[in-house]
């Protein structure tokens, strides 16, 4: 796997919390990567860590190749962390010119064609004064593509944003992976848009990697077969350890094409199935079994 971060058992304590706790994680070039995880999970410090704000405590990472904080690299990430604040008296388009000056970049740089691409060309003259938490995150997400980065590194992107801006931000940041060849890193709580937008995940919880690999790998081990049937009891006796009994129903799990012949067999021992439909199968499940303890199939029942 190509790498653009390699992180080697990285620790970062504040006086006696533990933000970081002997992480070790590979990020592969190329596609949206999520970073997911609870608040407090350590997703904002890992992140500083890799743009070089703060220093771990111990262990290494790699971004790109070189060694953290290192300058070349550095002006090769666009990344936003949290949400941005710009002087309020400046315009949209005021702010992102006064930032490609200060990049060295004023004459380079199209201001302009960055802010339609985040939505924000009616915006532009308007001061940011009155910009809503979602429009200043669109300025930010601007701020941190102008300088045309390899990798972006954003910090719960779309909090703020009302439905149809996730829609559009989700565009964006796949069109940035497929068609800029950007490396996206996004750390995030929202599992649905995560799992809509991101190729592989890594969880976080209190530090530690909890679960990580292909979205789609990760959402198909949640999958359980719900039963509604009776008696409860004679369809756990005939399936055994691979059904457990979930207030009035029964989650199994098996696999789908081995579906019709179980229904089957369970009438033939006049079982009578009232009911039979597939659950789980997303971030959600994965998420919560990973970073509360829960069960997959307990977690399963209550996600639809
Ligand atoms: N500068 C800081 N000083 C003290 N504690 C901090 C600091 N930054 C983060 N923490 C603590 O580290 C833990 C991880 O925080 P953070 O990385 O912001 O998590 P996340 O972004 O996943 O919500 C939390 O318990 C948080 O309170
Ligand atoms: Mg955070």
């Amino acid at each position: 796997m190509n790498a653009v971060i390699s992180i080697e058992r990285l620790t970062k304590s504040f006086g006696d919390v533990r933000a970081l706790d002997g992480l070790s994680l590979e990020i592969p070039q190329g596609g949206v990567y999520g970073i997911l995880g609870p608040n407090g999970a350590g997703k904002s410090t890992l992140f500083r860590i890799l743009l070089g704000l703060i220093q771990p405590t111990s262990g290494h990472a790699q971004v790109m190749g070189y060694p953290l904080a290192h300058t070349e690299t550095l002006r090769r990430i666009g990344s936003m962390i949290e949400t941005p604040r710009y002087p309020a008296y400046l315009t949209a388009r005021d702010s992102l010119q006064w930032l490609a000056a200060a990049h060295g970049q004023a004459t380079q740089i199209d201001v302009d064609h960055w802010l339609e691409r985040v939505g924000l060309k009616d915006a532009a003259d308007r001061k940011v004064r009155g910009f809503s938490v979602g429009m200043m995150q669109r300025l930010g997400l601007a701020a941190s593509l102008m300088t045309r980065p390899d990798l972006v590194i954003l910090d719960e992107p779309t909090s703020g944003m009302d439905p149809p801006g996730i829609h559009e931000m989700r565009s964006l940041i796949r069109d940035l992976a497929e068609n800029d060849g950007v490396t996206v890193i996004l750390a995030s709580h929202q599992l649905l848009e995560v799992q809509r937008i991101c190729d592989r995940v890594a969880i976080l919880n209190r530090g530690r990697l909890a679960a990580e690999g292909k979205v789609s790998d990760l959402t198909e081990a949640t999958e359980y077969l719900h039963l509604e049937a009776t008696p409860l009891a004679k369809v756990k006796e005939i399936i055994g350890d691979a059904a457990e009994i979930v207030g009035d129903a029964i989650l199994v799990n098996i696999r789908r094409e081995d579906t019709a012949g179980l229904i089957r067999h369970l009438v033939q021992q006049d079982v009578d199935v009232m009911e039979a439909r597939w659950v789980g199968g997303d971030l959600e499940a994965v998420f919560m079994s990973e970073t509360l303890g829960v069960p997959e199939a307990e977690v399963s029942a209550h996600v639809d």
